[in-house]
């Protein structure tokens, strides 16, 4: 049996939304917390499948975990050295960022290759990169990991790739080498600095996060703090760009404005209207003809990757042909032939898709291949003339804290229900 959402489009919303914290810096944090010697607490933390599976991961590092609504309390002070080799590292990528807290704490650590959204090829040279510079060596046997370091000596790492991973996981081990660590060419994403928030409220000697330098002075011991999540920008942009689809006037509440430049002067370009009120966007329903535009992801602060395929269900609804360039993951375009069932023109090329507006969509039986194909479909769904049924709806609840009760609370009529495995 898996689950399907059903969505009945057409009817349009209002109202206000709250955007939970970000799944991308919760992924992170949650490992990152191992690293203290006393009890971490963390506020905002989204209700995800994703941090159920974390919490399992440290159970079995026999950490004490306490998840009461939107707070989880991890207890380090007696946890053990014990390999990560259950199942639960497969039910997400960002297992990984086990590997550089471990490795910070223990010297060593042993781990299976994790999982996650398939996206086309996502190695982790750059994160093994980072941790042999630091005096780790690595060896890999049976799809496990093992990383073991007499001495964590801090050192400087070029990152070929401005890798959002490797920038973290790299502090991750750093925050406790010996002497001075130097990150060139770091990500600069705002997940990156709300790990780093934490680690310094920990006692970690971190600066220039948020720039492409960042230096890591290590020290001998972090002790427990507490923490509240940065709102998560992409669910932030999903829920702006449903408003540009399906709403009459809705207020996003719970942004970080400045995260989300990218996609605000996109939608802006569009023909969107919106207004920046403090925290919180007011997102008007569409009354002339939206335009097309071309789209390029970059790194942040360019336009994100996870944006690009919801996006594309809006620009699906744009008079005129939009491209989009992916710059990230070349291979981000499963999307566009669950959006084509459904009634829209898009043509797939290399690493870039060209969408031909305006076209109605339809209700069909569509499936999520990934977490943001999934918020495309949902997109999809709201706009389309009939029942939208989409398959594989644990791709959406590893990223997105209850979508379908956020989006009824906003008028719109879903349900969920079982279906056997076809
Ligand atoms: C993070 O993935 C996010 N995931 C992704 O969000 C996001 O799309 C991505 O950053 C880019 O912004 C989490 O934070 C959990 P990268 P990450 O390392 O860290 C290549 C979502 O939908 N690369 O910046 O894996 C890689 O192949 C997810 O929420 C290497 O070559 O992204 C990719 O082409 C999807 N070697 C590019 O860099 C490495 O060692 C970007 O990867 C690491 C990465």
């Amino acid at each position: 049996m898996s689950e399907v959402i059903a969505i009945e489009g057409g009817h349009k919303l209002n109202g206000t939304v709250r955007i939970s914290g970000a799944k991308n810096a919760t992924v992170a944090l949650i490992p990152a917390a191992v690293l203290a010697d006393g009890p971490v607490e963390i506020f905002g933390v989204p209700e995800i499948s994703d941090v159920e599976a974390l919490a399992i991961l440290l159970r079995e590092l026999k950490c004490e975990v306490k998840i009461d609504g939107e707070q989880i309390k991890i207890d380090p002070s007696h946890m053990e050295d014990i390999p990560l080799v259950s199942d639960a590292v497969n039910k997400l990528r960002a297992s990984y960022y086990f590997m550089g807290a471990l490795l910070g704490k223990y010297k060593r650590v042993k781990i299976k290759m994790p999982g996650g959204c398939y996206l086309g090829p996502r190695p982790i040279d750059l994160h093994l990169k980072g941790f042999e510079a630091l005096g780790a060596t690595i060896t890999y046997h049976d799809d496990t990991y093992l990383l073991e370091a007499e001495e964590l000596i801090g050192n400087q790492i070029y990152l070929d790739f401005a890798s959002v991973g490797a920038t973290i996981n790299i502090m991750l081990a750093a925050v406790k080498a010996k002497g001075k660590t130097i990150i060139e060419n770091a990500a600069k994403e705002p997940e990156i600095i709300d790990v780093a928030n934490l680690l310094t409220k920990m006692g970690a000697r971190i600066r220039g996060v948020g720039t492409d330098t960042i230096t890591i002075e290590g020290v001998n011991e972090l002790h427990g703090t507490f923490h509240e999540i940065i709102p998560d920008r992409i669910e932030a942009g999903t829920f702006l760009i449903i408003a540009a689809a399906a709403g009459e006037k809705i207020v996003v509440q719970n942004i970080i404005p400045q995260h989300l430049e990218a996609l605000i002067s996109k939608l802006k370009e569009m023909g969107v209207q919106m207004d920046v009120v403090g925290d919180s966007i007011v997102v008007y329903g569409k009354e002339d003809d939206l335009s097309a535009v071309d789209i390029k992801t970059q790194i942040y602060p360019g336009f994100a990757t996870d944006l690009q395929q919801p996006l594309t269900a809006l620009l699906t609804q744009s008079v005129g042909t939009s491209h989009v360039q992916e710059t990230i993951y070349v291979e981000r375009f499963k999307h566009c032939e669950q959006l084509n069932k459904m009634g829209a023109n898009i043509e797939v090329k290399e690493a870039s898709s060209v969408i031909h507006g305006e076209t109605p969509l339809h209700g069909t039986r569509v499936q999520a291949t990934d977490l943001r194909c999934g918020a495309a479909l949902v997109v999809a769904g709201l706009l389309a003339e009939g029942i939208t049924e989409i398959t594989n709806v644990y791709h959406i609840d590893r990223g997105y804290d209850n979508i379908d009760h956020k989006l009824i609370t906003l008028g719109a009529h879903i349900s969920r229900y079982e279906i056997d495995d076809e």
